[in-house]
């Protein structure tokens, strides 16, 4: 059965470590994702964007494949589906469509228009048992289309927000998403040392895993982030693994076009990010 983030969450801020939110793209990538988080006992958050929840034929779709692979694969660790910068509207669909989670992005908004929203949401889903991310500061790079340079939050709005009584907050801090550029001055802990101060035991998330340095996701890990979101490695790693496959001519050796087979290495790969991922975090055998 699907669960809200808080109590995973809640548990990884206390514990000092981090749950790791994968984001979803068709049934070969859920898979992957739930049998390593059960192999390595760890709780898992399934990040959904608005744009994947188009491309899986939406959300309800979704739902079905999701609970009916928990089921069918025998998951017992904690799972949440979770859609990823949500608009209100997107937010509303996935609340209805059984969701356990979900964010809604406002950090677009004048703070103001976005405190009002996240308020309307935090109702909404404290009556239904989901949990609600909000975000301060929009995190850089291009997800969807959507492109934006990487910004600091301001701390004072995030406590604004978190004080609404959100479940988790994304705080811009230096991040972006999708590959770092070769100049990135890397995460501003100055940031997040002081958004954690004036939010206390809010959970916060990091977007833009993909690319952090080790030692950046620990520090950042040790300064109060319990969240973080990773999306490209995974498909990098789909990718390079499937140009090998073909590149080798294994497609054309016997069955090897059998989309079972063909896809097979692609999902080994997602596997082996997924669990390198579930190690740096710290979130092995904490389900
Ligand atoms: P990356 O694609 O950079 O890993 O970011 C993922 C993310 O933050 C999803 O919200």
């Amino acid at each position: 059965m699907l669960v809200s983030a808080k109590e995973m969450l809640t548990k990884a801020k206390a514990g000092h470590y981090a749950v790791g939110q994968f984001n979803i793209n068709n049934l070969e990538w859920t898979k992957a994702i739930l049998l390593t988080a059960q192999e390595m006992n760890s709780p898992v958050i399934l990040g959904v964007s608005e744009g994947a929840g188009k491309y899986m034929c939406g959300y309800k779709t979704i739902v079905g494949m999701v609970n009916g692979m928990l089921e069918n694969l025998k998951i017992t660790v904690p799972v949440a589906l979770h859609l990823d910068h949500g608009s209100y509207e997107g937010a509303l669909a996935c609340i209805e469509a059984g969701f356990s989670s979900v964010m809604f992005d406002g950090s677009h908004y004048p703070i103001e228009e976005n405190i009002a929203k996240t308020t309307e949401l935090v109702n909404l889903t404290t009556e239904k048992g989901i949990s609600l991310e909000a975000e301060v500061g929009a995190i850089g790079g291009e997800e969807d289309g959507v492109v934006g340079a990487g910004e600091c939050a301001d701390p004072e709005e995030c406590k604004q927000i978190a004080d609404l009584g959100v479940t988790m907050l994304a705080a811009g801090i230096g991040n972006i998403h999708g590959k770092y550029p070769a100049n990135w001055a890397g995460l501003s802990f100055e940031t997040l040392a002081a958004v954690q101060e004036k939010t206390g035991a809010m959970p916060l998330v990091l977007h833009g895993g993909t690319g952090i340095p080790a030692d950046q996701i620990k520090k950042a890990i040790d300064l109060g982030v319990s969240k973080i979101n990773v999306n490209t490695e995974c498909q990098l790693a789909f990718a390079d693994a499937t140009r090998k496959y073909i590149e080798a001519g294994k497609d054309l050796e016997g069955k090897g076009f059998d989309p079972r087979k063909l896809l097979a290495p692609g999902v080994e790969a997602i596997k082996a990010t997924v669990r390198e991922k579930i190690e740096l975090f710290g979130s092995a055998n904490k389900a």
